[in-house]
């Protein structure tokens, strides 16, 4: 998750309409396959509905967020699970993991080699780290429209406007490897996401979008938001609810000495 300084997360919203992200992250628990004891972080744990899995399989984890309000939501509802507020591309952990987690968090990480390297110091040798996040082409359909609303008014979109880091895998496997990492699997998956209900849409881009419309006033987002709904409607609404164009990595890297 992103932003202390500036906290844009709303845990209780989060929790309440959009926990299908950590309902796909059981999936990817799998890939993990956590053992007894083992000692796990759970890179960017939201608000610890998967940190709390992972115990219940009993692993010893810690989860950490960037978000302070995350993480206060993760200490209420999980008390039993040590929870702390940490920037992905600052963690200070040497050697002490068996495996790194992380599920919807690293595409949120512009300076991705950052991140890798606190997360290959973090894992003991022979670690793991498992990880899923938003790959290229993700939401494309979503933000494509979004910019070219904003143009069309007649505004700039700049490159600092845009929140994600969305590689393909050739680009992410590669620096995996030259933090060295042994990367044991890679895909990029289609995994189109209903968003529940008429205002699905509004509701994603509202929860996660916000930084697209940095220097746009409320009445003018709004307005750009409607028109992206009227001119996305026959592509990804369909009974009832939106489909977001998802499009996912998951890697898994072996801490390795070659
Ligand atoms: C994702 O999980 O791919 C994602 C979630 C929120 C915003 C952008 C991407």
């Amino acid at each position: 998750m992103v932003n202390t300084v500036n906290d844009q997360w709303n845990a209780h919203l989060y929790d309440k309409s959009h926990s299908f992200v950590s309902q796909y992250g059981i999936d990817l628990i799998q890939f993990l396959a956590p053992m007894e004891n083992e000692k796990i972080l759970d890179l960017g744990c939201g608000t610890g509905d998967l940190a709390r899995q992972m115990k219940d399989l009993g692993a010893n984890v810690i989860g950490v967020d960037k978000s302070a309000n995350m993480i206060e939501q993760a200490r209420n509802k999980y008390e039993e699970i040590a929870f702390e507020v940490k920037d992905a591309t600052e963690l200070l952990y040497k050697n002490e993991f068996d495996a790194v987690f992380s599920n919807a968090t690293l595409h949120w990480v512009k300076t991705p080699e950052k991140a890798l390297n606190c997360i290959q110091n973090s894992l003991k040798q022979g670690g793991r780290f498992v990880a899923e996040f938003g790959g290229k082409g993700n939401v494309q359909t979503i933000t494509n429209e979004i910019i070219r609303e904003i143009k069309t008014l007649g505004m700039d979109f700049s490159e600092e406007q845009f929140p994600w880091f969305y590689p393909s895998i050739a680009e992410y496997t590669s620096l995996m490897e030259e933090v060295g990492f042994r990367v044991t699997l890679a895909q990029h998956y289609d995994r189109p996401t209903k968003l529940d209900g008429e205002l699905g849409l509004q509701n994603w881009i509202e929860m996660f979008g916000a930084q697209l419309f940095n220097g746009i006033d409320e009445k003018q987002k709004q307005n750009i938001i409607k028109r992206v709904e009227h001119n996305l409607k026959n592509i990804l609404y369909k009974e009832g609810n939106w489909f977001a164009d998802y499009k996912r990595i998951r890697v898994i890297g072996v801490k390795s000495s070659y």
